[in-house]
């Protein structure tokens, strides 16, 4: 038999293993990001016979036609728009990780969720890894939790909160952190990837034993994460990532995987003293400070998982200090900007070679979808030719190579919303047109090419 290392080498951010050092991770392309970890002890384990000790399930093929379908069981967390992020409410024995950035929330949003659990008379178990409990009382007399079925435990070691959970049995779990948990079997440090493999994966066998729903919190920073919730992605069933920054009042949590629902849903919350507060109008939050009036701001209407969303792209265009023009993108992908800077140049003679291009999309919002390229292109037109695009006039589609305007999907919801929010004119792709020409109230225009969208507009 080989014999089995002592230690492995994994990379913190993707998780790669190897059985030497290296210098730079093969799958992630990361540099320095191996760190010795001990081998798991239970890989290990062995009877003294020889024998690989049993699993603890022991599971066989099932005919399928034997298999008993699950309920789709979920319960309401008390909150709409997590309810609508999660695909419609919590489901039973589901694991889900709430991913964010440090300050923006997370703690705030599970100790919500606990309350609104807790008050349907069902038993939560908050374990704090980060806070002591006087702490969570303090944030939790500010967000005006008062539940009485509301279990704190301040415990970082795995078995202890397995064995408590075992004890108390509660109808719901949250861990916050992922991070500060770790178990004894593993000799690496928390926080390190094997420790939140192995915390991740056993809560997951509780959660599935039990049908206990596993809320986990996990730390990313603004790279990505060490040794954080994308090594995890792959483990959870649901992955819900708080958006967007500090410096707004809003947050926005979006789902980025989820097996029991449509991923990229999003839901919207605004944070106040008393805690994150549902948005219930997204598309009148993003634009209430739009101006009127000025070149380069234009409105678009993005879909965000189900729900079509009102934002506003700004581009500024001006004059370079040094040789040729920087390009920057804020809430849009900087290749697809890039691409829609050399349409324009290309197929409408637009001068851009010598200019800084600026693109934002207002409200700290990200809109990733091909839909949005046409409003991209049409801010940048606007702030080029220092035209203003007039106020009522929204517009949405895809913009090809050679300067098309392609379909996009869901082109109905997207027009309705504009409508609900008192637009007169949509300009969309013409192979769209038909089916929302009737809108009550609205002026709609079929486009073939960016050039008579640009016509229209100015
Ligand atoms: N009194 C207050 N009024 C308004 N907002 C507050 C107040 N106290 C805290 N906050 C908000 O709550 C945020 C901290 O929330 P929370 O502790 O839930 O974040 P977290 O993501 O759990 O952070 P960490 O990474 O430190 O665990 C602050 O950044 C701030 O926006
Ligand atoms: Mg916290
Ligand atoms: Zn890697």
């Amino acid at each position: 038999m080989a014999k089995t290392p002592k230690t492995i080498f994994v990379c913190q951010k993707c998780g790669r293993q190897e059985r030497k050092w290296h210098g730079k991770c093969a799958d992630c392309g990361e540099w320095s990001s191996f760190v010795e970890e001990r081998f798991r002890a239970s890989a290990q384990k062995q009877s003294k016979t020889g024998a690989a000790v049993k699993p603890a399930f022991e599971n066989r093929p099932v005919s399928y036609s034997d298999i008993k379908p699950q309920d789709d069981d979920r319960t309401s967390s008390g909150i709409p728009e997590f309810d609508r992020v999660l695909g419609g409410g919590i489901v039973a024995g589901s694991l889900v990780l709430i991913g964010g950035a440090p300050g923006i929330g997370k703690s705030t949003l599970v100790a919500q969720v606990s309350d609104h659990l807790a008050k349907l008379k069902s038993k939560v178990l908050y374990v704090s890894g980060e806070e002591s409990d006087r702490q969570i009382k303090m944030r939790g007399e500010r967000l005006g939790i008062d539940a009485e079925s509301l279990f704190v435990l301040a415990e970082t070691n795995l078995e202890s909160i397995l064995a408590e959970s075992d004890r108390l049995k509660p109808d719901s779990i949250i861990v916050d952190s992922i991070q500060t948990v770790f178990s004894e079997r593993v000799e690496s440090a928390p926080g390190s990837v094997s420790q939140v493999r192995e915390v991740a994966g056993e809560f997951m066998m509780y959660a599935k034993k039990t049908s206990t729903p596993v809320f986990l919190v996990g730390h990313v920073t603004k790279e990505g994460s060490i040794a954080g919730p994308k090594t995890l992605e792959h483990i959870v069933d649901t992955v819900l990532y708080f958006e967007g920054d500090r410096h707004h009042n809003h947050r926005i949590i979006r789902a980025t995987k989820n097996r029991f629902g449509a991923a990229n849903e999003i839901g919207i919350f605004e944070m106040t003293n008393r805690g994150l507060i549902p948005v219930e109008n997204a598309s009148e939050l993003f634009l209430q400070e739009r101006p009127e009036g000025a070149s380069g701001s234009v409105v678009t209407i993005a879909m965000e998982g189900t729900r079509p969303m009102l934002v506003e792209v700004q581009a500024l265009v001006s004059g370079t200090h040094q040789g040729s023009g920087r390009r920057m993108a804020q809430g849009f992908d900087y290749n697809r900007t890039s691409l829609l800077i050399a349409v324009l140049e290309k197929r409408l003679g637009f001068q851009l070679a010598g200019d800084d291009v600026f693109v934002n999309v207002a409200g700290g919002i990200e809109i990733n979808e091909p839909a949005a390229d046409l409003g991209v292109a049409a801010a940048i037109a606007s702030s080029f030719k220092n035209l203003a695009v007039p106020a009522e006039t929204a517009l949405f589609g895809e913009v090809g190579l050679t300067g098309e305007i392609r379909g996009v999907l869901q082109a109905q919801a997207r027009a309705r919303e504009a409508q609900t929010l008192g637009f007169k004119r949509l300009i969309v792709p013409a192979s769209n047109k038909k089916g929302i020409d009737k809108l009550l109230g609205m002026r709609v225009i079929g486009v073939k090419t960016l050039e008579e969208a640009l016509d229209e507009l100015f």
